[in-house]
């Protein structure tokens, strides 16, 4: 009988390769863990930090246990050092902006991560595909395409979430998106074909077509539309990198990736629901943007002092507070906190009503005034709380404005008309806290502040929550 022999470099590096396999299981569980986690805002730091951790393992067992080609070599001393050099700048840039930034911007840095994990995707894809060891053709294509749309696409959102790029809506856009998305599965074919001619000349058009692509999927989704395309370019990115995953038969990317994708196409079918648009609508785009809405006559305002508005709150028995971006940009949420102990204190009940797009992120308003210590069960989702607004003494509006605007309801021609919101004009009072007349994010009027039953208490949210909370005190 023949006898197996085997020799010590064999034993080592099949010995690297369970431990790195093993490495990329044990990455996989925390990042499971960490998901899990991130569902409670309580927990929710932890699970970043568990997840954060699986990386962090995976990224070192790779650079220090994989052996490549096939002579099965690890990474030359020349490129550990460029790897590292990479990782401390990636890591110092991170560390100082994630620290300096404000929480209302938040969105924003959350969109410019996402372009740069789209390009880095496309970036090892088109590496990649002049490797005469990558057999994997579509999957780098794909990779390619999807993480150039991921990342231009979203440096598009950047630009809008922070105000400065504007939407460009013309009803040929969908056609022109239409066409494009073609021209892109047009490439791809092609490149696939084996006696087509110039593969890397077309390989390059499809990286060039598919950041145009991005680029005019987003620009005309304006109004209220941007959370789930938000949603949608956060999958996309993470679809990218599963794919860069395959390319290198790298399991912790390939799963890392898919955790994402999933997670951001759960979380862009909720936000579709949320908007009552649809999917299909979002990948052609131009859905939402366009009209202004009807020209209606504005009426009056009537204003509220705090002493007037402390007295209605205090002698109501069911008080609903309705938060928005603008308690983010005050960081009233502990002053709300507070007015809401005073008030309960008096016999009052109060509740939170909370809308799925409210604020700039998911859950920005769950985040925010879980920060202030306010018990999760009075955090009432919108489609809960809505069939109580008729019983409802007061609504308290602070710095919402989209996601309370009747229009959505009855003006077909706004730009979120069959967006749900919360119906506070069906209250018997409505309390509206904002700085003076301006819009919201979806720039339309909202003739809910014009409303019989709307008074208005103009100032910072947080002045005049402190202020009130002065006042509740006295009486
Ligand atoms: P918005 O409609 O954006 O309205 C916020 C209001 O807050 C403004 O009208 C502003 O009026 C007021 N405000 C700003 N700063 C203030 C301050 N310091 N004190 C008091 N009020 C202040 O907010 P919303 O109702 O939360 O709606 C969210 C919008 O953002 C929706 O259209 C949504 O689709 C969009 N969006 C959401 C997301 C996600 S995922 N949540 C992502 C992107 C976009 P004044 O200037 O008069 O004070």
């Amino acid at each position: 009988m023949d006898k197996i022999i085997f020799n010590i470099p064999d034993i080592e590096i099949f010995r690297g390769e369970i431990i790195l396999e093993f490495s990329y299981l044990l990455a996989a569980l925390f990042f499971v863990y960490g998901l899990k986690l991130l569902s409670h805002p309580d927990t929710a730091r932890r699970g970043n930090l568990w997840s954060a951790g699986g990386m962090l393992l995976a990224m070192f067992t790779t650079i220090f246990l994989y052996r490549g080609g096939a002579d099965h070599t690890t990474i030359k001393t020349a490129n550990l050092l460029v790897i590292f050099v990479a990782i401390a700048i990636g890591s110092v840039v991170g560390a100082l902006v994630a620290r300096r930034i404000k929480m209302t911007a938040m969105p924003q840095l959350v969109s410019l991560f996402n372009a740069s994990g789209g390009a880095a995707s496309a970036l090892v894809a088109l590496i990649e595909f002049s490797n005469p060891d990558n057999s994997s053709a579509l999957v780098t294509l794909l990779g390619l395409a999807i993480g150039s749309i991921a990342f231009s696409g979203s440096m598009i959102a950047y630009g809008k979430l922070d105000g400065k790029i504007n939407d460009i809506f013309t009803k040929w856009m969908t056609y022109i998106n239409l066409v494009f998305l073609a021209g892109v599965v047009v490439l791809v074919v092609l490149i696939l074909m084996p006696d087509t001619p110039n593969k890397q000349l077309l390989v390059y058009a499809l990286l060039g077509l598919s950041i145009v692509y991005g680029v005019s999927f987003v620009m005309p989704i304006g109004g209220a539309d941007m959370p789930v395309v938000i949603s949608l370019l956060n999958s996309l990115t993470g679809i990218a990198a599963a794919m860069a995953g395959f390319i290198y038969g790298n399991q912790a990317m390939i799963l890392g990736g898919i955790f994402v994708g999933a997670a951001g196409m759960i979380l862009t079918l909720l936000m579709c629901k949320a908007m009552n648009r649809s999917l299909i609508n979002v990948i052609i785009g131009s859905f939402g943007g366009g009209g202004a809405g009807i020209d209606r006559e504005a009426g009056i305002i009537k204003e509220i002092t705090v002493s007037d508005a402390a007295v209605l709150l205090s002698y109501s028995s069911k008080v609903v507070v309705i938060p928005g971006y603008g308690l983010a940009v005050a960081q009233a949420q502990h002053a709300c906190n507070e007015m809401e102990k005073l008030l309960e204190d008096k016999g009052v009940e109060v509740k939170y009503a909370i809308h799925p797009v409210a604020g700039r992120m998911p859950g920005h308003m769950n985040v925010l005034l879980a920060e202030a210590d306010v018990p999760y069960d009075k955090l009432i989702e919108m489609d809960d709380i809505n069939p109580d607004m008729p019983n409802t003494d007061v609504v308290v509006v602070i710095g919402a404005n989209d996601v309370v605007n009747p229009a959505a309801l009855d003006d077909p021609s706004s730009p979120i008309y069959g967006m749900p919101i919360i119906n506070s004009h069906e209250a018997k009072n409505v309390i509206v806290m904002k700085r003076g007349m301006g819009k919201g994010y979806a720039a339309i009027e909202n003739h809910l502040f014009y409303d019989d039953k709307t008074r208005m208490l103009f100032g910072n949210a947080k002045d005049s929550l402190q202020k009130l909370v002065t006042e509740i005190k006295s009486l």
